[in-house]
């Protein structure tokens, strides 16, 4: 039986999704969570892309035990150094580097030849190797580059230095009988392929990221590079929870397993969601709300004599217990605090005792809170940026005969201002309301309402995307009234924007 490695690269890759990015505290949480799953490489981001990128990554390589800690970094002196210095303090720590290989892009995007490309790779491949042992190198488009080449660059690299050579199928073209076979190719043509691990990094533009990282894996392939819910780069990337599943699924197909505790893939799945607003569809294997219900009588009837009839793997393997913990009104700090703990969250007192006191309120208006309405209340209420702006109160009017009206009180770093705008909603008019005050100019990209959990006291989570020069964040707000889970969501979306411009 192979241990497939997983690397991890939903900070990086996936926070390409259009949407998506994360703060640094976000991303550290996120990469706390993906250690505890057991994930073998956290891609932790692309030092050389931002200062913010760089902030995350050293901070992760700080602060996360367990998994390798990596950066990616162009084929170029300045990235590579600034990707060994996010990760040096890592107890762990690897550099990825990449160069495009296929000459399409190196005719049109880099305009060099080959044989230029190649040196490149070599010289970046041994100056990497100068700082650290751990050394991945990706040829770009490989699955649209002569085989002959690739191979030729992949015998050059691992000479060079390269203990992980990642094939990507950059924009998501190769099928899997083809991707398996150029795999085998690589293995059965490149000398020296032994002396490092074949990764595969597959995009899902024909959704076909999963089957072409299984068939690799039939064929040879070691570690899988894959994210969270498949987010990613346009459609996305080959999704953990797919590959991880259908591997320990299919033991007895793929002789291959992972060191994911599956078990928390549920929770990694609702963190991704919350951290970013990209929520799953709900028929997406594995993770989707629709994974496990079962509509058809005779599927009902062949699972109640026996689950095994329609059901391939169970939904506690991948943590949706049957058991749902129910916290109310008469729940205690300490109970509070604990299912918090279990669901991944590491606060502080402080924010505990913020968190807790808004659960006291909610929970006099809601019965039963469940563990969707603590994770919506967490991402709500406990901010991971500095709170410049912040809700004091609010009232708003609308009817079928008057034009909605909004009156928002907020502080605005010491100050305490107040201001009434009208709207085409009350939505409308709140937006307005806070934009008077706080005087921003940001462009709404998206607005959505969930309710969590069932019921009209169900709490409201809402996520609001904005951008503003440049910088697209995602806020959230929580609570029984939806109008008011606006306003927070807003205001949060705008204190991401002030902290990421500073
Ligand atoms: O899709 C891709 O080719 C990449 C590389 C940087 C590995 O993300
Ligand atoms: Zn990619």
């Amino acid at each position: 039986m192979r241990t497939i490695k997983i690397f991890d690269t939903t900070l990086r890759d996936g926070e390409q999704s259009p949407g998506a990015s994360m703060n640094t505290a976000e991303k550290l949480q996120l990469a706390k969570q993906l250690a505890r799953m057991g994930v073998d490489i956290i891609e932790a981001g692309f030092a050389i892309a931002s200062p913010g990128d760089f902030e995350a990554i050293k901070t992760i390589a700080g602060d996360v035990e367990g998994p390798i800690i990596c950066s990616l970094a162009r084929a170029k002196e300045e990235d590579i150094k600034r990707a060994w210095a996010a990760i040096k303090d890592a107890p762990k720590k690897r550099i990825h580097t990449f160069h495009s290989t296929s000459e399409i892009h190196l005719k049109h995007q880099y305009r060099i030849g080959p044989k230029e490309a190649l040196k490149r790779s070599v010289e970046m491949v041994k100056l990497a190797k100068s700082f650290t042992d751990d050394i991945e190198f990706s040829p770009m488009d490989a699955t649209r580059t002569d085989i002959g080449y690739l191979c030729e660059v992949i015998e050059a690299v691992i000479k060079a230095g390269a203990t992980t050579v990642n094939i990507p199928d950059t924009v998501g073209y190769s099928i899997p009988s083809e991707f398996g076979a150029m795999i085998k190719k690589i293995r059965k043509r490149v000398k020296n392929i032994d002396k490092a691990v074949i990764s595969v990094h597959c995009h899902n533009d024909l959704g076909l990221s999963t089957s072409n990282s299984l068939a690799a894996v039939l064929n040879g392939a070691g570690q899988i590079e894959c994210t969270i819910n498949g987010i990613g780069e346009r459609a996305g990337n080959c999704s953990m929870e797919e590959v991880v599943m259908a591997l320990r699924t299919r033991r007895d197909l793929f002789n291959a397993d992972t060191n994911i505790n599956t078990k928390e893939i549920m929770r990694s799945s609702r963190l991704v969601t919350s951290i970013t607003g990209m929520r799953v569809q709900p028929n997406k294997a594995i993770v989707g709300a629709n994974a496990f219900s079962h509509e058809s009588g005779i599927h009902q009837d062949g699972l109640l004599k026996e689950k095994t009839t329609y059901e391939i793997i169970t939904p506690e393997s991948i943590g949706l217990g049957k058991t749902k913990y129910v916290l109310g009104k008469h729940s205690g700090r300490n109970a509070f605090r604990t299912r918090l703990s279990e669901l991944g969250y590491t606060l502080s007192d402080d924010e505990i005792n913020n968190a807790f006191k808004l659960f006291k309120e909610i929970a006099d208006q809601k019965k039963d809170m469940y563990d969707e309405d603590l994770a919506a209340l967490v991402s709500s209420e406990v901010s991971t940026v500095p709170e410049k702006y912040k809700l004091i109160k609010m009232s708003v009017s609308s009817g079928t005969d008057q034009k909605p009206s909004a009156t928002i009180k907020m502080r605005v770093g010491t100050k305490n201002i107040q201001k009434t705008q009208k709207g085409d909603g009350p939505i409308d008019a709140i937006f307005k309301a806070i934009t008077g005050i706080t005087g921003t100019k940001s462009r709404l990209l998206k607005y959505e309402v969930k309710a969590i959990t069932g019921g009209t006291d169900a709490l409201g989570e809402v996520i609001v995307s904005l951008e503003e020069d440049d910088i697209s964040v995602t806020g959230h707000g929580a609570d029984t009234d939806i109008i008011t889970a606006s306003a927070k969501a807003y205001i949060n979306a705008l204190n991401k924007i002030t902290a990421r411009k500073k």
